[in-house]
């Protein structure tokens, strides 16, 4: 099941994942979309490309884009695309973004595809098939506890002006596990925890294109998805906590208010 879907999904992924390749160090123009929140050429540019190879396999489809917003095509099923996640990183040449697509079949998330184009890394899963690394299955690690774990998050953009709680829940990681990293890409950060080279990841404000995909492929690689209070993880919700079944509740303790 899928099997269309997700060949199709990675196609497009990997079109939009050469134009990215092609244009980084070589944006024309930045906006800002807010004090620190980035919109380049490349984005919109392969979001075209993705959205076009979409929709010619499949006219019915909703889609919901992050720079194109949501169409207005009535559909049980729903496209969630983030052409570039990672674009601060993109803008200022540092390797390490993606391509973002999942499908959501009424309210399930389907399947998820995350392409890295500089490093060449596709990561896909589908519902109850396992998760994928260029086609060689991942597993999340076996890392027993936090104090042993390396663990990923990222900042929301309103981050000038409301940083307390998210810099004392930084604070709490960084003082019980083994390391921290803010790489910069949501959807990237999730799938290295389906890889187990992270053993977790959590962050706020992110959107449903940021992390539905990268959120498939963590689950079929056996991570556990919730939110920050413990309640099954989904899209549309504002906190994301993704880390292997070790170590997820002594990361969800640490999460509370
Ligand atoms: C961002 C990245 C980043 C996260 C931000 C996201 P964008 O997506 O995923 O890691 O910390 O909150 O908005 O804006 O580069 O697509
Ligand atoms: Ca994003
Ligand atoms: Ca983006």
């Amino acid at each position: 099941m899928w099997e269309k879907e997700l060949a199709l999904a990675g196609q497009a992924a990997r079109a939009g994942g050469e134009i990215l390749n092609r244009l980084v160090g070589n944006v024309s123009r930045i906006l800002k979309k807010g004090e620190i929140d980035l919109v380049t050429d490349a984005d919109l540019e392969a979001e075209q490309s993705i959205i076009g190879i979409l929709r010619r396999s499949f006219p019915k489809d909703a889609i919901l884009s992050e720079e194109a917003g949501k169409d207005e095509q009535i559909s049980r099923r729903t496209w969630l695309i983030d052409p570039l996640d990672g674009t601060t990183n993109f803008a200022h040449g540092f390797p390490f973004f993606a391509v973002s697509i999942a499908l959501q079949v009424e309210e399930e998330l389907v399947l998820g595809v995350v392409y890295n184009p500089w490093m060449d890394e596709c990561f896909e899963a589908t519902k109850g098939m396992g998760a994928y690394l260029n086609k060689t299955p991942i597993r999340v690690s076996e890392v027993k506890t936090l104090a042993d774990s390396l663990l990923a998050t990222g900042f929301p953009y309103d981050i000038h002006r409301n940083s307390k709680r998210v810099l004392e829940l930084f604070r709490r990681m960084l003082v019980n596990a083994q390391g921290v990293r803010r790489p910069g890409s949501a959807a990237i950060d999730l799938c290295y925890v389906a890889a187990g080279r992270f053993d977790g990841f959590w962050e706020q404000d992110l959107q449903p294109w940021d992390t539905a995909a990268g959120a498939v492929i963590a689950k079929e690689a056996g991570a556990m998805l919730t939110t920050f209070e413990g309640e099954s993880y989904s899209p549309y919700l504002n906190t994301i906590l993704a880390a292997n079944p070790f170590i997820h509740q002594e990361m969800r303790r640490l999460l509370e208010p």
